[in-house]
């Protein structure tokens, strides 16, 4: 498990899902050849560029350079940048753009951005015209290594995040690793919370890589792509097995109960980015799998020194402006999974590298443990 060596050409990860199959290109300047990827699967396509304002300054001209570059035509819809815009009003917004601009079946949506763009555009691509297609260019680490692959697409509802939305696979991924120097720090900090679960999760091999070669995927160059290509395998695997999350997919979800209740007591804020409370929730999902034997001490204390190397939160006195009280949390945990007689499910862990759903938590000792974290 070594970072290839220098070298100017894509890794290729195949998304395999029968006639829903798609290539994730991953490397360093590969924006540059996005036209003439996407002529190359729809030839004559119009193409609908969907970013924010933020990543429109950096990167939409260098989009627009490649797709017309390549004798498409174009239009580009941009959007407020934030969670907020995972929402009816941008939506419908989204969804008029793209009519108005004459996008037809068989032209093309490309989501140019983070997550959100990913959601959203996806989203809008789902069901314009009962269906369009849709190219991922994921702008943030998070949507390089998560939310680009595996066609969950949704906005946010005042009940809660993602409850509205459609599973529509992208037909192409292409991920630019350089469009990554332009990140805020601690927001590609946040989504190598993303790339430390797939180590921690399904192997413990790559887990051990990134203990050595982390600052190499922070500085760029090799290593950055090879843990990007490596986390991208991993989600396309479990993907490929179970599109729907029947199953397995679930273990992507590792740390993701305790940490969506901590991103939602903060509010979705900055206060606590995703990956951040992520972090903090695969910590506790160790330390918890430890509290009850199914996982050595040790494991649970290599997983957090690493997060913690990285300088992602890994106790909860570390969230700024602190945290509601043990009733409030249990209530967003069980927003987030239902609790069916007082069970709950949880991704646990038996080691670093071996994940397991235990669909039959007692809730009681979640609270239990909950509330000597927050005392401790
Ligand atoms: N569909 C899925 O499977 C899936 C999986 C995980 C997360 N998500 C969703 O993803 C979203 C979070 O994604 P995110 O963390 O990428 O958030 P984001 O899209 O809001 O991006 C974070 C911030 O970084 C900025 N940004 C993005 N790329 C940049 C770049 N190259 N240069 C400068 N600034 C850039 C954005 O403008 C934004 O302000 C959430 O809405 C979450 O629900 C979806
Ligand atoms: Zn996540």
């Amino acid at each position: 498990m070594t970072a290839p060596l220098r070298s100017s050409d894509p890794i290729v990860v195949n998304v395999a899902l029968g006639e829903r199959s798609y290539d994730i290109a991953i490397g360093r300047g590969l924006l540059a050849t996005l036209g003439q990827r996407i002529a190359a699967l729809r030839p004559g396509a119009k193409v609908a560029i969907v970013s924010d304002e933020t990543v429109a300054k950096h990167h939409l001209p260098a989009t627009v350079a490649a797709i017309a570059g390549a004798g498409l035509q174009y239009a580009t819809v941009v959007v407020p940048p934030g969670e907020g815009s995972k929402s009816f009003p941008t939506f419908e917004s989204v969804c008029e753009q793209l009519l108005l601009a004459r996008i037809e079946r068989g032209d093309l949506v490309v989501a140019l951005g983070g997550g959100v763009i990913g959601d959203l555009a996806g989203f809008a691509a789902a069901v314009v015209r009962r269906g369009l297609d849709y190219v991922q260019v994921p702008t943030s680490l998070l949507a390089q290594v998560d939310s680009s692959v595996g066609g969950k697409t949704a906005i946010d509802s005042s009940h809660g995040k993602n409850l509205i939305g459609a599973f529509h696979q992208p037909i192409l991924v292409v991920a630019d690793t350089a469009l990554l120097d332009t990140l805020a720090p601690r927001e590609f900090r946040a989504g190598y919370a993303e790339v430390a679960k797939y180590g921690l999760l399904g192997d413990q091999a790559f887990f051990a890589w990134l203990e050595a070669n982390w600052q190499e995927v922070f500085a760029g160059g090799p290593a950055r792509e090879h843990a990007i290509a490596t986390s991208c395998r991993m989600k396309a695997a479990i993907v490929g097995r179970d599109e729907r999350e029947a199953g397995e997919r679930a273990l992507l979800n590792l740390g993701h109960t305790f940490g969506h209740a901590f991103e939602a007591a903060a509010g979705f804020s900055q206060r606590l980015l995703h990956g951040e409370a992520i972090s903090l929730g695969m910590v506790l999902a160790f330390e918890f799998s430890a509290q009850r034997g199914l996982v050595s001490a040790g494991a649970a204390a290599r997983a957090k020194r690493h997060l913690a190397a990285v300088g992602l939160p890994t106790q909860i006195s570390a969230i700024p402006g602190g945290v509601p009280g043990i009733d409030r949390l249990m209530e967003l945990i069980g927003q987030d999974k239902k609790v069916k007689r007082g069970k709950l499910t949880f991704i646990l862990v038996r080691e670093v590298g071996a994940s397991f759903i235990a669909p039959d938590v007692d809730a009681a000792e979640v609270r239990a443990f909950l509330e000597e974290q927050l005392s401790g």
